[in-house]
């Protein structure tokens, strides 16, 4: 994998924060030219990166970038030792981040390719839902190309869940639940939903794309769904920065898919580990109607199953809402 030059740029400016970083080591490790250094630090400062000039010596880098503001090479730079988020696309405004991944996925494109928006006007949630997407939160899509079967597929999106789960906690101080498949709920509030489109055969997968939305500041109101929402600032959380904070998923998310494709029953156990539907009283809404039973076990392949009235049943797919509470816990 090979960076962007004004990535690397940036990577060595870190490697000194704070301190100066010569504009000869930079032209002779990247082979360009002061004019070249010049315009790559003119496009990391429009990104919001603090970037000072010490004329006819260098560059130094005072901190991270503006909060607010989301920096693409910030990400890809912090990134840059793993093969997903690069290149990182950004767009202020978008229908949905998912449309300009699947068209590169279908163009072939390798995985890893990311696009994030500041908002969205046609953001789609799972079942043909809507998700509002105002500015204020965290709306992303990423394609992977992993070497499972395409009876897998389900997994990849539980293995979103717990690297979205991974990067919430570490950053915002606060504890998430997983509703299966991939819900990030806060007690009983979600906080965090992904949708994956993608490109199977029989005998194999050509790509997903996964989209993740996270509620950082306001919290969008999801169409025709019964899920109360929440977000990161209404649990009183650390306000992450969406660089660090989609950095911090993909960077999981490589970690996860890898424990997915070398030992999928480690994998699957650690997944019914943070998995709190398990357990619960649950009602289930697929496209075959909705039913009421108990979540019993995930499968090896990530299906869920319940226990209900006329036996054991088997979901790959559907909306759950948890309706009891596990002993003394918290339940809608
Ligand atoms: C859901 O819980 O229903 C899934 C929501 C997925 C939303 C994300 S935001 C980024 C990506 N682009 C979209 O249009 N949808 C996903």
């Amino acid at each position: 994998m090979r960076l962007d030059n004004r990535v690397m740029a940036l990577k060595m400016l870190f490697d000194n924060l704070g301190k100066l970083t010569p504009s000869s080591a930079i032209a002779g490790e990247l082979g360009v030219t002061r004019q070249g250094i010049s315009k790559m630090v003119g496009i990391l400062r429009d990104e919001g990166i603090p970037i000072s000039s010490v004329p006819h010596k260098g560059y130094v880098l005072e901190g991270p970038p503006e909060e607010d503001r989301f920096s693409p090479s910030w990400a890809e730079m912090l990134l840059w030792d793993c093969p997903l988020g690069h290149p990182i696309l950004h767009f202020e405004r978008i229908e949905s981040t998912q449309n300009p991944v699947k068209d590169l996925a279908q163009k072939g494109h390798p995985e890893g390719v990311t696009a994030v928006a500041d908002r969205q006007t046609m953001g789609r949630g799972r079942r043909d839902r809507r998700w509002e997407s105002p500015e204020g939160g965290l709306y992303a899509s990423v394609l992977l190309r992993p070497p499972i079967l395409p009876g897998h597929v389900q997994m990849v999106n539980l293995a979103c869940a717990m690297a979205m789960g991974d990067a919430i906690e570490a950053h915002c101080g606060i504890k998430v639940d997983i509703k299966w498949p991939n819900d990030l709920l806060v007690g009983s509030r979600k906080l965090c939903g992904m949708l994956s489109e993608g490109a199977v055969e029989a005998d194999r997968v050509h790509h997903i794309v996964a989209g993740i939305g996270v509620n950082i500041k306001g919290s969008p109101t999801i169409q025709d769904s019964p899920q109360d929402v929440t977000s990161i600032a209404e649990e009183g959380g650390t306000l992450v920065a969406r660089h660090d904070l989609l950095a911090s998923f993909l960077r999981s998310l490589k970690h996860h898919i890898g424990i997915l494709c070398e030992d999928r029953k480690a994998f699957i156990n650690s997944y019914r580990g943070r998995c709190s539907t398990l357990g619960r009283r649950i009602v289930v809404s697929s496209d075959s109607g909705t039913l009421e039973g108990l979540a019993e076990d995930v499968e090896d392949e990530g299906s869920l199953l319940i226990r209900t009235s006329t036996g054991l049943l088997r979901f790959s797919a559907g909306d759950v809402r948890h309706v009891r509470p596990i002993k003394g816990g918290e339940g809608e």
